[in-house]
């Protein structure tokens, strides 16, 4: 008899959890979406960079309550993570990031993240990468995070590089932009990876204690 591989994450880590929020060294805080931030996911799906790059159709307020509504209930389905980013000081939200496409089966997962033009440049994105792996692979206890983004995305790349997620690839015509087909960077963080900067691990954090609490992975 065969037997069978159980999976790498046990149902309910997340589903039983409050969604944790992170406040970061770099002077951000993510937090879960709420449906009066729906205008900024409006806003952003009017930004070029974004809608190039994260495809995400030109979003009414119905559509982005819809989809922070849909973000929500992917928690508690275990299917995805998604935060708003925000400073410290100000209660609007300047970005995303997020994980989709999770597999406790098979214990991956892949990132999403934008910011608005704004908040570029100050090095917040690589800061939340790091927070949200360290999340996924030492508390969720996931195996594998992945990162792709266009070729000729050179800033999504840096934020990969940087956060240390190593370059496993380039997949040919893997992803229809509006100006045709780009091949996409494949890039990788494993359980067991070196993390880039300590610094990013140590900061306070505001309610992970119940996730904290809970047996590790196996
Ligand atoms: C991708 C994104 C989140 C990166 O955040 P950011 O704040 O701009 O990144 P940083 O300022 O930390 O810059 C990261 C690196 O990219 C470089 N960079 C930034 N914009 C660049 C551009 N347009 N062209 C080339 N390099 C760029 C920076 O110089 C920096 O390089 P370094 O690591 O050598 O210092 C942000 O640019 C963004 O939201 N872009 C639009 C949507 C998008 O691309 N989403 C990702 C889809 S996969």
């Amino acid at each position: 008899m065969i037997a069978s591989i159980p999976p790498v994450v046990p149902a309910g880590r997340m589903s039983q959890s409050e969604q944790p929020v992170f406040q970061l060294a770099s002077g951000v805080r993510l937090r879960p979406w709420e449906s009066q931030y729906a205008q900024v996911l409006v806003d952003s799906s009017r930004d070029p960079g974004i809608q190039h790059w994260n495809r995400p159709g030109l979003l009414s307020i119905d559509d982005a309550q819809a989809r922070i509504a849909r973000w929500r209930r992917r928690w508690e389905a275990e299917e995805a993570a998604v935060w708003a980013i925000q400073r410290v000081d100000d209660d609007h939200p300047v970005g995303l990031i997020g994980l989709g496409d999770m597999d406790f089966k098979g214990g991956s997962a892949e990132f999403l993240y934008w910011l608005l033009p704004a908040a570029r440049g100050s090095g917040a994105m690589v800061d939340a990468t790091i927070r949200v792996s360290r999340w996924a692979l030492d508390v969720l206890g996931l195996h594998r995070l992945r990162i792709t983004h266009s070729v000729a995305n050179t800033a999504s790349c840096r934020v990969a590089t940087r956060a240390g997620f190593a370059l496993e690839g380039t997949m040919r015509s893997a992803l229809l932009h509006a100006d045709g087909w780009h091949d996409e960077h494949l890039h990788a963080r494993i359980q067991g990876d070196a993390w880039p900067d300590e610094e990013h691990t140590t900061t306070a954090d505001l309610n992970v204690s119940n996730l904290r609490n809970r047996p590790a992975a196996t």
